[in-house]
């Protein structure tokens, strides 16, 4: 089954087609094309994401990374007569097209220009991405993906980015004759895991840990009070004078000085919020305005010092979301750690984490680095898993902002 995934919550705008295969009870998924344009450039200067700016963004991107993607995946060929076979339908279809893109008038005007001189390239199902995320950019994506379903005649099935993030740290990559490794070769299969599982979201809107009592079936058991956990490295990046987006630039600096002084002892020690309190939740907000409150009291804030701060900051985040995990592993009895989101780039957290489950025993799951930030192969990975569960879904969803998992 061959599966379009569509992506537009933030600041990425990203399409990937999947084909899976069910072989021996194990879903088995193939990349045929994998396309992502990212505005970080563009919201750079904003210090973080403008939401009329992505949905400006996303209008532009969508159908060249459609027709790339499609490109890629050897499925792409122009038609020689725009609508061609879609006969009689071809009038009525610019009609709904026009009517569901009518709040993307850039996007419409593409779309009937070159959408519609695409040859039918015989995908059967659409994943978008309907929340959480900024609306207005979930939108398009929404959109797009409702018309193109349209065009094609199959169903757009509405995909939680939150179960993306979960559902791509699963995938191990599938050996080939020589035994290379799948990232480069793109083929995967899906881990079988046990249950209940844990799994702890970060990313630049979502700090929470998930109790996954079966497949596709979660509760929420802990969340931020305030900041996410990638929102207070972008934050604390801003006030150390570093460039959006700020994870990977204070996991740089923080690495920097672990190489540089192994063993010292911080001049700047910052507090670990909640790292004591009973429940299941974090708060970030505290921890930011301690570095802001450290950083008024230093009269000239160096490179040596911005780097000790970075690195004490990098401690404290992933001290906090490593004792509240394993206090959620051993409140549920679970032995199954599946970790997602953008923050899992972070080359110290993922090192922390692995050797945590080493020492407990727990069976861990960590996206590829390349996969932990936003894209939409999590999307059709996550769509096509709902649609095999389900089959059915409602053709007048929504985008939400808020939505939960
Ligand atoms: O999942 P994601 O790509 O987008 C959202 O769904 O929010 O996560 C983006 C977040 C940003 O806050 C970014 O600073 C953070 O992930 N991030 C990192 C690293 N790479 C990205 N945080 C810490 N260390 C990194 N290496
Ligand atoms: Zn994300």
């Amino acid at each position: 089954m061959k599966i379009l995934g569509i992506e537009t919550s933030c600041d990425e705008t990203a399409i990937c087609l999947i084909e899976t295969e069910e072989v021996l009870s194990k879903t088995k998924i193939n990349i045929l094309g994998n396309k992502l344009y990212s505005q970080i450039a563009i919201h750079k200067e904003y210090g973080g994401v403008f939401p009329i700016l992505a949905k400006r963004e996303h209008q532009k991107n969508l159908i060249p990374l459609l027709i790339a993607c499609l490109e890629e995946a050897g499925l792409f060929s122009p038609l020689l007569i725009q609508g061609e076979g879609l006969g009689v339908r071809c009038e009525e279809a610019k009609i709904k097209i026009t009517a569901l893109l009518n709040r993307e008038a850039e996007l419409l005007h593409e779309f009937l220009d070159k959408v519609l001189s695409i040859k039918n390239p015989g995908i059967d199902v659409i994943a978008v991405t309907n929340g959480p995320g900024l609306e207005p950019a979930l939108w398009v994506g929404v959109n797009f993906a409702k018309a193109l379903g349209y065009l094609w005649n199959i169903p757009v099935i509405p995909t939680n980015h939150m179960e993306g993030h979960i559902v791509i740290s699963l995938l191990s990559p599938s050996l080939d004759k020589e035994g290379a490794r799948g990232w480069l070769i793109k083929q995967f299969e899906l881990s079988n895991i046990s249950y209940p599982a844990i799994s702890l979201l970060i990313s630049g809107g979502h700090t929470q840990l998930v109790l996954v009592k079966d497949f596709l079936n979660y509760e929420i058991i802990g969340n931020t009070r305030d900041d996410a956990a990638g929102e207070a490295f972008d934050k604390v990046a801003r006030i150390l004078g570093l460039p959006y987006p700020g994870g990977p630039e204070i996991s740089k600096l923080a690495q920097k000085e672990r190489d540089e002084f192994p063993n010292k002892i911080t001049n700047y020690p910052l507090p670990r919020p909640m790292i004591h309190s009973k429940d299941l939740d974090f708060s970030f907000s505290g921890l930011k305005t301690a570095v802001l409150y450290t950083t008024q009291k230093i009269s000239e804030l160096t490179p040596a010092i911005k780097q000790e701060i970075a690195k004490e900051f990098e401690d404290a985040v992933i001290d906090v979301l490593i004792s509240k995990t394993k206090m959620a592993l051993e409140k549920y009895g679970a032995q199954t750690l599946i970790l997602g989101g953008g923050v899992t780039a972070n080359s110290e957290l993922r090192h922390r984490f692995t050797n945590e489950a080493q020492k407990n025993n727990w069976q861990i799951f960590i996206p590829e680095i390349s996969a932990s930030t936003d894209n939409a192969l999590m999307i059709a990975l996550a769509g096509y898993l709902n649609f095999k569960n389900k089959q059915k879904t409602d053709p007048d969803f929504v985008a939400k902002g808020n939505l939960s998992l």
